[in-house]
């Protein structure tokens, strides 16, 4: 199972990512996005395709 990591020092809060996958992003009382589950085979997809959406790049794959 792979598990997706917001930069808090990156995102700008735009939210896209929630938007495209709110199964594991959300956004948190800073106003910037988090991954609060890991992604599944079902999410996966969604969740690099919100990775390469992100307009400043805060979202990886944590190893
Ligand atoms: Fe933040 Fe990028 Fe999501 S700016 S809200 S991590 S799309």
């Amino acid at each position: 199972m792979k598990a997706a990591k917001v930069d808090q020092d990156l995102c700008i809060g735009c939210g896209l990512c929630c938007g495209i996958c709110d199964k594991v992003f959300r956004m948190n009382e800073q106003g910037t996005a988090e991954a609060y589950q890991p992604s599944t085979d079902e999410n996966q997809d969604a969740v690099q395709e919100a990775i390469d959406s992100c307009p400043v790049s805060a979202i990886v794959w944590e190893d």
